[in-house]
C-alpha cells in the first residue's frame, strides 16, 4: 500500500473539522496521489523509517522484511513510475532495473557507504542523483576491524572451541600462540575516514610503525597516524597486519591475489572489511592452508553469504563473520536517517547531506 501517514492524517483532520464528506475525500485522494512515489527495497531501522514516515512529502512502499531481501522480480514491478528509490546493498542497481523504473525516477538513495551494486554510468547518463552513507558508520567498523583482528592474532576463536570441547589440557608454552600487536607494522589498504580510525584505535597497542598504500599518497590523512606511503608490494613485504580498507572499483578487484601473498611474511595477517571483491579467494586459500601467511579474518565475502560447504570456512586460521562491520544499533539507525534525508533532500531538489559526484 501506498501512503505517507502525516499527510493523510493531516487532511482527514482538516475534513473532520469541515464535516466534509465526499468530494472532499477524493480531493484528499487526488492531492496524496500527487506526492512524490517511493520505493524502499528493505524493512530499514526506525532512525529512517520514522522520518520518512512523518515527512509528508512522499508516498511510500516498502519491502516489509529484513531477513529476506526483495525478489528480483517484485523489485522490478515495484519501481516502475517511482520518483525516488531507497535501497541497501544487496539490490543490484543496473541498466534493467533503471528501464524498469522508467523517467521518473530522480534520486537514489543507498543505505551503505560502499556502492560496488550501483552501476554509476547508468544513473549518470540518466541524470538520477545518489545518496549513500559514509562517516556515519565509520566508528562501528573501525571497532570491528580492531576485534577482528585481534580475534584473529590471538585465536581467540580456536582457543574457545578448545575450552569448550576438552582440549584445553595442562598449560602448554607453545600452546595457542598469536602474534601482537605491539611493535609491530601495521599496513592500511586505501587509506580513508576508516582506515585512519582503524589506526588511531590500533596506536595504544604499541604500533611501531603505520604504513599505507592508495592510488595516490594522501599526505592529510596520512599525517593524523602518522603514516608513511609505500608502493603496493612494499605494503605486502612490510605489512605485520595487512588491513584492507579500500573500495571494490575494477581497479582494486581481487588486487590481494597469489602475487600480494607470495610478497607477504609468512607471520603476517590479513584482515579485510571492505568487500569481499578485493580478495581471490582460492589465491588467498592456498596462502593460508600452505602457510604462506599465517591468517585472516573476514568481514565480507564472494559470495554472500559464504556457502557453509566453502574450503575457507575448514582453515582454522581464517576467521569469518557475516558482514557485520556496521552493525551497532547506533549506527544502523544513523544510516537509516542518513539514507532517508538524503532522499527527500534530493526530491526537493536540494543539496543531499552525503551525494555521490557522478
Ligand atoms: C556499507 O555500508 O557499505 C557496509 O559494507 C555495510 O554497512
Amino acid at each position: 500500500m501506498w501512503f505517507s501517514r502525516t499527510a493523510l492524517l493531516c487532511l482527514q483532520r482538516t475534513a473532520v473539522t469541515l464535516n466534509i464528506t465526499g468530494s472532499l475525500t477524493s480531493n484528499i485522494k487526488k492531492k496524496m496521489s500527487t506526492l512524490p512515489r517511493v520505493y524502499v527495497s528493505r524493512q530499514i531501522p526506525p532512525g529512517g523509517l520514522e522520518i520518512l514516515r512523518e515527512s509528508g512529502q512522499v508516498q511510500f512502499e516498502l519491502w516489509d522484511s529484513d531477513d529476506v531481501p526483495v525478489p528480483r522480480e517484485e523489485l522490478l514491478q515495484k519501481v516502475k513510475g517511482v520518483d525516488g528509490l531507497l535501497c541497501v546493498l544487496t539490490e543490484k542497481i543496473d541498466a534493467e532495473l533503471l528501464d524498469a523504473a522508467g523517467p521518473n525516477l530522480k534520486v537514489l538513495s543507498t543505505m551503505s557507504v560502499g556502492f560496488d551494486h550501483l552501476s554509476l554510468e547508468e544513473l549518470k547518463k540518466r541524470g538520477i542523483r545518489v545518496g549513500y552513507t559514509p562517516d556515519v558508520l565509520t566508528d562501528a567498523v573501525a571497532e570491528l576491524t580492531v576485534a577482528l583482528l585481534l580475534t584473529t592474532s590471538r585465536r581467540l576463536i580456536e582457543a574457545t572451541h578448545e575450552a569448550k570441547t576438552g582440549g584445553w589440557g595442562t598449560w602448554r608454552t607453545l600452546w595457542l600462540c598469536g602474534y601482537e600487536l605491539a611493535n609491530s607494522t601495521v599496513g592500511i589498504l586505501g587509506l580513508g575516514r576508516i582506515g585512519v580510525a582503524i589506526a588511531e584505535r590500533l596506536a595504544p597497542f604499541k604500533v611501531k610503525k603505520f604504513i599505507y598504500t592508495d592510488m595516490a599518497p594522501r599526505p592529510e590523512l596520512a599525517s593524523i597516524i602518522k603514516a608513511e606511503y609505500v608502493s603496493l608490494d612494499d605494503l605486502a613485504k612490510q605489512s605485520d597486519f595487512l588491513a584492507v580498507c579500500c573500495a571494490l572499483t575494477p581497479e582494486t578487484k581481487e588486487i590481494c591475489n597469489k602475487n600480494l601473498f607470495s610478497k607477504m611474511k609468512n607471520t603476517s595477517i590479513l584482515i579485510n572489511t571492505s568487500r569481499g571483491g578485493v580478495v581471490n579467494q582460492e589465491d588467498l586459500y592456498e596462502a593460508l592452508s600452505t602457510g604462506q601467511i599465517a591468517a585472516a579474518g573476514l568481514d565480507v565475502t564472494v559470495p554472500e553469504p559464504l556457502p557453509t560447504s566453502h574450503p575457507l570456512f575448514t582453515l582454522k586460521n581464517c576467521v569469518i563473520l557475516p558482514h557485520i562491520a556496521s552493525a551497532s544499533y547506533t549506527t544502523r539507525n544513523a544510516m537509516s536517517a542518513l539514507a532517508v534525508n538524503n532522499l527527500l533532500l534530493g526530491l526537493r531538489g536540494e543539496p543531499m547531506m552525503k551525494e555521490l559526484k557522478l
